[in-house]
């Protein structure tokens, strides 16, 4: 059975991922900041007869990331969606007048976690070498 990591699973796009994937008879690894507020996929996992299994992970921390990649034990992963991402300051932002922290923690969600997402990857794939 093929199988998916999905970032950002909770909500929006990443929890349809999950219930589309789901519905193709993948694994899916869910995870999300929050599995305990993650009302709607505790549902959707609930139901999927251990098919939907939620993972908690913040993909700025490289902490979040190695524990979420003790987690998975080995398991191979087939298919990484790094779907999480945050918009960043909404209004007022021009050239001339930008908040760089808040563009920077944009950049560090959407691209900065690359790095560190694969250190799960290869943590992953390590036990098929
Ligand atoms: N919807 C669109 O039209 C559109 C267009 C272009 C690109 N995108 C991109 O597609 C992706 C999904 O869009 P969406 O509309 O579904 O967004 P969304 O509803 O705002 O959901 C964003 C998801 O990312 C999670 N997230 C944010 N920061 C995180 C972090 N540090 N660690 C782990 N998860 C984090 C959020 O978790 P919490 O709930 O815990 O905050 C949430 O699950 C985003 O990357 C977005 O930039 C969307």
């Amino acid at each position: 059975m093929p199988s998916v990591l999905i970032t950002g699973a909770n909500r929006g796009l990443g929890f349809e991922f999950a219930r589309q994937y789901l519905a193709d008879a993948w694994q899916v690894y869910a995870a999300c900041h929050d599995p305990n507020s993650a009302s709607e996929l505790r549902l959707l996992a609930d139901a999927s007869g251990g098919k939907v299994r939620i993972m908690a992970l913040d993909v700025t921390d490289l902490a979040s990331v190695k524990a979420a990649a003790a987690e998975l034990d080995g398991q191979a992963i087939d298919l990484l969606l790094n779907n999480s991402g945050i918009i960043g300051a909404k209004g007022g932002q021009t050239i001339r007048n930008m908040d760089y922290e808040a563009w920077a923690n944009v950049l560090d969600v959407l691209c900065g976690c690359r790095r560190r997402l694969s250190t799960m990857w290869h943590a992953a794939s390590a036990s098929l070498s």
